[in-house]
């Protein structure tokens, strides 16, 4: 009887076995290496591209940058210091940039009156807004 049990439970255990290393998550599929850099950094990079880099060069830079003279933009946003900035103040910078550009405060009405190539199409204004909100949410995610 004992043999019985034994022989038994040998192959029981084999199954268990079997069946515990079936239900194992899968290892990652080759075609997932190499990693691209952005999996391993643990913030979100702000980077100027395209049609955002053209529309903040032409319509917000003259202010917002070591070129501009006057000082309170450039200490409430300067474009190429955000990105070194702690996530906590891009965030508060990038939500502060969809929103003035929503509300129309930016660039200042008194600057495209004389200058109306300067002043945001509607389209451009959509871009900036959703480039600067989604990113802010991105950045904001990163952070817990
Ligand atoms: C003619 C210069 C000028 C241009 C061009 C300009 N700004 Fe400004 N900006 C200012 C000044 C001056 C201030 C600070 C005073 C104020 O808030 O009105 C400011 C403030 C800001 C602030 C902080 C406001 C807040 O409420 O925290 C943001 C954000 C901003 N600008 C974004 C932009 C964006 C985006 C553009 C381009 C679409 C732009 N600015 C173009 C002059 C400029």
């Amino acid at each position: 009887m004992k043999r019985t049990i034994r022989s038994l439970a040998f192959p029981a255990f084999g199954m268990l076995l079997f069946l515990s290393s079936t239900v194992q998550v899968e290892p990652p599929k080759p075609s997932a290496f190499p990693l691209p850099p952005s999996a391993f950094a643990d913030t979100v990079v702000i980077e100027y591209k395209g049609r955002i880099k053209e529309i903040i060069d032409l319509k917000c830079y003259d202010c917002h940058s070591a070129k501009g003279d006057d000082e309170d933009a450039k200490k409430e946003l300067l474009w190429d210091e955000l990105p070194k900035l702690n996530p906590t103040d891009q965030v508060y910078a990038l939500d502060a940039i969809a929103e003035s550009v929503e509300n129309g405060d930016m660039p200042p009405f008194s600057y495209v009156l004389w200058r109306p190539h300067k002043k945001l199409t509607a389209e451009e204004a959509k871009l900036l807004i959703d480039w600067a909100s989604k990113l802010s949410d991105r950045i904001y995610k990163e952070m817990d």
